[in-house]
């Protein structure tokens, strides 16, 4: 049965492990297998890393077909209408499979279950769903799957906020040499068109303590590079009892044996500190790349997506980071056709990406979310236009990478190598330290390795080189 009492974080995971064993015991011998499919962000794909390493302990084995599993997982986004339109579909696709297999049970978690309209939806026309569970629980996940397998039924657990951060849940790495590893939850920021603080919950910082307890343990385990996540690692632990600041945080990273490199994402441009960039400078580990989200170049539309920037100070920290680190490696988000961009507003942007010479950028057309500010603005933009202004970005981005992409034609990068490559089984495709994709032919046996890697030519989206 669902519980409702929170204990405190000790107690919790000790809930957690005993549901764990309970199920271990359950499930002995028999083996059954299970598929995540995880959409959304780095938060969202470590987060389906912890439900496997719980569905492994507990004896369950990974199906190489979705459609072959005893265990069906969507861990879902909702930051824009795709990811949910996605998930939709799936489960109709689905339903078939499940009149096949009636042992098979499917499990829907992530951001878009603490949407309200979702569960309803869900409730009224997908009772073939078995379990429905949020962001804030998922560390429950063992005991939930456990009511879902002693009760028949569609069991649906949502909590409206976050409890207290509980440690030491069992999680799979999908590479042995490359890890993610959380160092706080939720946002604060409440960007006008943003959906994730209302999903996520409000900011929380790891104790460093646990942060560098877990990063010790992965590098005792050949893990060389590590992630560290958060929506906006800026205001890391601000709220700890201790407060610590992020630049702090990454020293005491860098000082961890093994560790080889460390990235993080993401930062926020409008509290990014002068210690940080120092410590980019000062942490030889710390990668020279920069994931910095723009949005927009327009200081109008920057006031109206509540950012707390304006385009000269996101410029200005450009040229700090350069400054300070000059092979930066910058990249950005942007998001074309927000309510009320004009031409003029969107030719600020392309001004930005110009200037500030991108050396990649995730970018997306606006999309409305039901409940944010933004969402409820009058002067919401014409799809068509929206659109033309979108392609007309990727033309302009095209060329910036391109120009920024020559300055390392000839030149050799450390490349770690991360797997085969897709297309050509003769190559290898690894990141050099500035998180370029970098395509060379190499054996197999050079996977988890740090190599260098010359590199001859660049073809926008990623570099191809020798070893
Ligand atoms: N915390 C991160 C971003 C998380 S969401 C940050 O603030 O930088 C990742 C990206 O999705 C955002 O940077 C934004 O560019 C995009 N995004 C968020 N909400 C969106 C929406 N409603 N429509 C289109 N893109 C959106
Ligand atoms: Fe969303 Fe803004 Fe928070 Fe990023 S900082 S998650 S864009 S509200
Ligand atoms: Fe990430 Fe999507 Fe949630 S971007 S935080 S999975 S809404």
């Amino acid at each position: 049965m669902k519980r409702e009492h929170m204990g405190n974080a000790a107690e919790e995971a000790l809930m957690q492990k005993a549901a764990i064993e309970r199920m271990k015991n359950f499930l002995a011998g028999r083996h059954p297998s299970y598929y995540i499919t995880t959409l959304g962000c780095q938060m969202n794909a470590h987060d389906s890393e912890k439900l496997a390493g719980i569905l492994e302990e507990m004896g369950f084995v990974l199906s190489e077909q979705e459609e072959a599993a005893d265990l069906v997982v969507y861990n879902t986004c909702c930051v824009r209408e795709n990811a949910e339109l996605k998930v939709y579909g799936r489960l109709g696709y689905l339903k078939s499979y499940k009149k096949k297999n009636p042992n098979m049970k499917i499990a829907l978690c992530g951001c878009m279950m603490q949407e309200p309209h979702v569960i309803e939806k869900l409730k009224k026309s997908y009772r073939w769903v078995d379990l429905i569970f949020g962001t804030h629980n998922l560390y429950r996940f063992a005991e939930l799957l456990e009511s879902v397998y002693e009760t028949p039924g569609q069991l649906i657990d949502i909590w409206d906020a976050p409890g207290e951060i509980v440690e030491d849940l069992p999680s799979i790495r999908k590479t042995s040499f490359k890890a993610s590893v959380n160092i706080m939850f939720g946002c604060n920021n409440f960007c006008t068109y943003c959906i994730v603080p209302y999903v996520r919950g409000r900011e929380r910082s790891r104790e460093p303590e646990e942060i560098i307890k877990e990063i010790q343990c992965l590098a005792a385990s050949g893990v060389k590079e590590i992630q560290l996540l958060g929506q906006n690692v800026n205001s890391y632990g601000k709220t700890l009892q201790n407060p610590i600041s992020f630049a702090q945080l990454l020293y005491k990273v860098s000082e961890v044996e093994g560790i080889e490199r460390i990235r993080f994402m993401t930062s926020h441009p409008k509290d990014l500190s002068p210690e940080l960039i120092d410590a980019m400078k000062n942490c030889p580990k710390v990668c020279p790349h920069f994931h910095l989200p723009l949005q927009s170049g327009s200081d109008r539309l920057l006031k109206e997506m509540n950012r707390h920037y304006d385009k000269a100070k996101y410029l200005d920290i450009v040229r700090r980071l350069r400054e300070a680190v000059p092979e930066m490696a910058i990249t950005t988000d942007i998001i074309v056709g927000f309510p009320g961009e004009t031409r003029e507003d969107f030719l600020e942007t392309v001004d930005v990406v110009r200037k500030a010479g991108f050396d990649n950028a995730f970018t997306f057309i606006y999309s409305k979310r039901e409940g944010t500010p933004a969402a409820r603005m009058e002067n919401q933009v014409d799809p068509e236009e929206a659109k033309t202004n979108f392609e007309e970005l990727l033309v302009v981005l095209k060329e910036v990478m391109d120009q920024r992409n020559e300055r390392l034609v000839g030149k050799t990068l450390q490349v770690l190598v991360e797997d085969v490559n897709n297309h050509d089984a003769s190559m290898l495709t690894g990141r050099s330290e500035g998180n370029y994709l970098v395509h060379f032919k190499g054996g197999s046996e050079l996977i988890g390795q740090t190599v260098p890697v010359k590199i001859d030519e660049q073809l926008t989206y990623y570099l191809v080189g020798t070893l």
